[in-house]
């Protein structure tokens, strides 16, 4: 785990992943709904240099941003001290993270995969809470036709049925020949409030 940190640490030094960065495009494309989102506070899973959190945070979101590498949240925490946002950067290792029952009315995960956060994900989401999920399928290692860790990439249909306790808004696979896209499996999900 130690080399996961200094290779995206690594990473984050690069020209390609320094900040500005636009954010997802499933987010840019959701504006409206996450505008209509009543409460505000939002979790980023594996947020990497932040694009996503400063994104939500210029909305108006107090946002948790977690990942294990120190120097993607520098840049994170350098432009949201700059714009005064509301963002909290957490330097951990997701494999230890437990996270709080109920708490989050948005939980972004993208281009990030560790199966066994899928029942902590529902459970983070606050009533009425949205989750957006994005991240590679096992058709992306075909597409860029090199060899990858198959525990990073999503099986065929896998993400549909991943958070069984939550109501699906969008789902969609896409391959895509471009080689930085590749395959994806996005999905939008509400955890509905329970009458009792
Ligand atoms: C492909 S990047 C995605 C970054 C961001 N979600 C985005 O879409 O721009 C994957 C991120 O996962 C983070 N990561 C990998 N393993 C992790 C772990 N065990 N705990 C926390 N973060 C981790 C890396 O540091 C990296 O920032």
């Amino acid at each position: 785990m130690a080399n996961d940190r200094l290779r995206w640490n690594n990473k984050y030094l690069q020209e390609a992943y320094k900040l500005p960065r636009k954010p997802s495009a499933l987010l840019a494309k959701n504006k409206s709904r996450l505008l209509k989102q009543s409460g505000k506070r939002a979790l980023d899973l594996a947020c990497g240099s932040g694009r996503n959190s400063l994104f939500l945070a210029r909305l108006g979101f107090k946002v948790d941003a977690i990942d294990i590498s120190d120097t993607g949240l520098r840049q994170l925490v350098q432009c949201a001290r700059q714009e005064n946002l509301k963002i909290r950067a957490i330097a951990m290792n997701l494999q230890q993270v437990i996270l709080p029952r109920a708490r989050y009315d948005v939980i972004l995960n993208f281009n990030f995969l560790q199966r066994s956060l899928f029942a902590q994900i529902e459970n983070a989401l606050a009533p009425n809470g949205l989750l957006f999920f994005e991240s590679f399928t096992e058709r992306h290692m075909i597409l860029q036709d090199k060899k990858m860790n198959p525990a990073y990439l999503l099986n065929n249909h896998e993400l549909k049925s991943a958070f069984p306790t939550l109501e699906i808004l969008c789902y969609r696979e896409t391959d895509c020949a471009e080689k930085s896209k590749g395959a994806r499996a996005s999905l939008i999900a509400c955890k509905k409030q329970t009458t009792s």
